[in-house]
């Protein structure tokens, strides 16, 4: 039986579960989950299933692959040669991390952000993934009924990461379109408030930036403000930057790393850094992530609680000897990142085509889609109806606004990355058709009202 049609009342006879397992925390049934499984039970192949519903909502980078791959079949011996280490590899590994990995992968930081900050080693503490360190942070900072902060919208992911197995909750700093949903300090303050009217304690503020789901970076002066809000209030502020180094205009992401170093590390304690190579080096299946903390004593922690999160040893020796490869990386960097570029270009032209607007991005591996203009009621159910004909008829699977708990009706998450040009073109055409045909079916629905006010 597959895991999401387990029920959660289990028949007598089975002994029950804990409240957690059988909590909905997850969110599994969110329509950005649910998109998935159409995507699973019909997907799209140009030859073999060339009607089946096409992968959107996977921010997934396939675009540089070729690099990985070249590099692996070129440096195959350095990177596999676990036969002269086989036993050091195989046998225990103790919590800290490999050395050599951790020295590049915190080297590998700093390169992305064209060497702006310095990341040390002995402040980074790896995780199975992103996934595992927001989990884990969220564990060290808050316990059960306290909240975080989180600007809206934001990755449907978080709803499990950081609230169903610590039992914390999240309160939604509400952005929206008029200033581009940027956090204001208005935003931050009702949210404080919200908490407070909730009785739960306030721990920290939690961003992502570059943003999943805009695709945008926040700019550097509301990045200030937000740390002196946490300053003043005495918070922590988590900065999942898992997106860094898929910014297209590098030199418009500012890491909260610099503003720490800028600041000469006054007030640096309260600042945690996540990362993860799932996204700028599209290695989801490695799990590779970390938590970069300017506190030690989450770093004794982390490090602590990583047991039950390891990356393989031979994961971390593979990718020692890759990333440490200056060559390698100054070109995947650059190449990597101008052909995110060009792809972010094409489906925002080919959106445009189809009378479509989106977020001006500049980041990701997604654009940030406004249907609004095209909603039958501009309601949550309105715009799940909406989805509903895109995955089912269209066969595009992209994630709806409300699986962000954005506060604006009408916008849609859409990946770019996981495909290939032919695909996202299938994809491009698919849209611009079904968006004439609603315009067309749209006003057909608005003649019959005029016609009926009129004559009826
Ligand atoms: C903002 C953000 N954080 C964390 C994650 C989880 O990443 P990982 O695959 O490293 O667990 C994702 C994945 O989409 C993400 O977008």
């Amino acid at each position: 039986m597959a895991i999401g049609a387990m029920s959660s009342s289990s028949p007598s006879s089975s002994p029950p579960l804990s409240k957690l397992a059988t909590s909905k925390a997850h969110g599994e049934d969110s329509p950005y989950f649910a998109g998935w499984k159409a995507y699973e039970e019909n997907p799209y192949h140009p030859l073999n299933n060339p009607s089946g519903v096409i992968q959107m909502g996977l921010a997934e980078n396939q675009v540089s692959f070729d690099l990985l791959e070249e590099y692996l079949e070129k440096e195959q011996e350095q990177v596999f040669k676990c036969g002269s280490n086989f036993r050091e590899t195989a046998l225990f590994q103790d919590y800290h991390g490999l050395k050599d990995f951790k020295k590049a992968l915190a080297s590998f930081m700093g390169e992305i952000r064209g060497g702006r900050a310095k990341f040390d080693e002995n402040r980074l503490v790896l995780t199975a993934g992103a996934t595992a360190a927001n989990e884990l942070l969220t564990f060290i900072l808050a316990d059960p009924g306290d909240c975080l902060l989180v600007p809206t919208p934001y990755y449907p992911g978080f709803d499990r990461d950081l609230r169903w197995r610590t039992r914390v909750n999240i309160i939604p700093i509400h952005c929206d379109s008029s200033n581009d949903f940027q956090v204001t300090r208005k935003a931050l303050e009702d949210a404080y408030k919200e908490a407070e009217k909730k009785r739960s304690k306030v721990k920290g503020v939690l961003l992502t930036n570059p943003s999943n789901p805009l695709g945008k970076v926040i700019p550097k002066k509301i990045l200030e403000d937000i740390l002196d809000f946490v300053t003043k209030k005495n918070m922590h502020l988590i900065s999942d930057e898992i997106y860094s180094g898929s910014v297209f205009t590098p030199n418009e992401f500012v890491s909260v790393a610099e503003i720490i170093e800028e600041n000469g590390y006054k007030n640096s304690e309260r600042v945690h850094i996540v990362y993860s190579l799932s996204k700028d080096l599209g290695l989801p299946g490695f799990r590779v992530g970390a938590i970069y903390s300017y506190n030690p004593n989450v770093v004794i922690t982390a490090t602590r609680m990583s047991s039950f999160s390891l990356v393989s040893s031979q994961t971390q020796r593979m990718l020692a000897s890759m990333l440490s490869n200056k060559e390698f990386t100054e070109k995947y960097i650059r190449t990597n990142r101008e052909r995110l570029r060009k792809r972010h270009e094409k489906i925002v032209e080919g959106l445009k085509e189809a009378e479509i607007e989106c977020l001006e991005g500049n980041a990701g591996l997604f654009v940030w889609m406004n249907l609004r203009p095209l909603l039958e009621e501009r309601t949550r159910e309105g715009e799940l109806k909406i989805w509903e004909t895109i995955v089912n008829e269209v066969r595009l699977n992209i994630s709806p606004g409300s699986s962000c708990h954005c506060s604006e009706v009408g916008w849609f998450r859409v990946c770019f990355a996981n495909m290939s040009e032919k695909t996202l073109e299938v994809a491009l055409k698919r849209m611009k058709d079904f968006v004439e045909k609603k315009k067309m079916k749209n006003k057909k629905q608005q003649q019959k009202q005029l016609f009926g006010y009129y004559f009826g």
